[in-house]
């Protein structure tokens, strides 16, 4: 049974954006669209509202949240003394040398999907970083996120709007799906332009940790500042057990139907990959595809498993990552929706581009779930 949906979807203009803001004012949530997702946005400063977003998400608090930041109104580049002037980041803990990334960093990568960690100011709530002395910033590049913070007045705390370990939404929608029996307000900026969530980085002296992989691939970022970027495993010692990382949590991004990725794609299966699938003559499968013909490759892994493709989504017929990326949510939504009784996802190989981040949600969407 659906719960009653309340939220309005919100056409954004100066009027609706001035009423979320003022929403936000009083301490309430409200569904607000980037560029990689949409995001539960709140009073990064507001504990009640930092509260609010953990209870409205279902998300358990040591899990910290990314605050987001409008371009400077000025049009000058971000600086940490500009974050330090936000009451955001302790630019004091930081070296010249990680200082001067970090901002190279801004100046590339900003406004865009890369979430930098850095010292936080005693200001930022505990409730925000989940008690680190470090805090998630990013600047988001869609218009209508910068002119709510601005409108605002203040730096908001959003994390993805969608029910704790579910798929993020992206589209005002599935906003409403996910959270609409439980916010008031979601403004509609069109679907996400990138798909996947923003690349969380770490930055010390001694180096830099992607956390996450996102909207932002690891070569991108290594060719933007010249140094290497760790992934956490090598560098797991010197981060918290935990929460250091705590996205990383196993079972995320999941649907409601099991999911399984094939150990191979679906054109190059084969019979015996196809037989321990374990699959019933005739059961409703399914499928996601990242590239190709779909009708052919229905064909092809209903011969090879005896099973029915019932519904299959292919995310880019041309295999084109940033196509894949900006799919792979909706699709996976629309599959979990349909009739099928099982998924199975083609895999993504890892070494280029987005593709790191593709696999690493299609790893999460298939994982063992933490909870039923
Ligand atoms: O693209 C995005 O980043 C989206 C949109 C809405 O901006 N937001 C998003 O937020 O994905 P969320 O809450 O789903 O993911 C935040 C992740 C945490 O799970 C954690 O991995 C990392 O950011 N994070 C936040 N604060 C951190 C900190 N102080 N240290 C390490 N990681 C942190
Ligand atoms: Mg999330």
């Amino acid at each position: 049974m659906s719960p009653v949906v309340r939220a309005e979807i919100l056409t954004p203009n100066a009027a609706s954006i001035e009423r979320a803001a003022r929403a936000l004012r009083q301490g309430q949530v409200v569904g607000m669209p980037t560029e990689t997702v949409y995001g539960l946005a709140g009073h990064a400063f507001d504990p009640v509202a930092l509260t609010r977003i953990f209870e409205t998400k279902e998300r358990p608090t040591f899990d910290p949240l990314i605050v987001h930041v409008a371009p400077p109104e000025n049009g000058a580049a971000a600086t940490i003394s500009w974050l330090q002037q936000l009451d955001l980041v302790d630019g004091t803990q930081l070296t010249a040398h990680a200082r001067g990334l970090a901002e190279k960093l801004m100046t590339h990568f900003w406004p865009g999907p890369l979430t930098l960690v850095l010292p936080k100011r005693a200001g930022v709530p505990d409730l925000a970083t989940s008690g680190l002395g470090t805090v998630a910033i990013r600047m988001p590049r869609h218009p209508i996120a910068q002119a709510l913070i601005r409108a605002a007045g203040f730096p908001l705390a959003a994390p993805s709007a969608n029910r704790f370990g579910r798929i993020s939404p992206t589209s005002a929608q599935d906003v409403a799906h996910e959270l609409g029996d439980r916010i008031d307000l979601i403004l509609d900026g069109g679907p996400c332009e990138v798909g996947l969530e923003s690349t969380v980085l770490a930055l010390s002296d001694v180096a830099l940790t992607q956390l996450r992989p996102g909207g932002i691939a690891r070569q991108e970022l290594e060719a933007a500042i010249g140094a290497p970027v760790e992934l956490p495993a090598s560098a797991s010692a010197a981060l918290a057990p935990g929460i250091a990382a705590p996205g990383m949590i196993e079972s995320h991004y999941a649907p409601a139907k099991p999911l399984a990725t094939l150990p191979r794609r679906i054109a190059e299966l084969t019979p015996a990959e196809a037989t321990a699938l374990g699959l019933a003559p005739q059961e409703a499968v399914g499928l996601l595809a990242l590239s190709g013909n779909a009708d052919q490759l229905a064909r092809r892994f209903s011969e090879l498993t005896g099973a029915r493709v019932g519904d299959i989504k292919v995310l880019s017929p041309s295999g084109d990552l940033g196509e894949i990326a900006r799919a792979l949510f909706a699709s996976l939504r629309s599959l979990d929706s349909g009739s099928a009784t099982r998924l199975f996802a083609e895999p993504c190989p890892v070494d280029s581009g987005l593709g790191h981040a593709i696999a690493d949600r299609l790893k999460r969407a298939s994982a063992k779930r933490m909870h039923a």
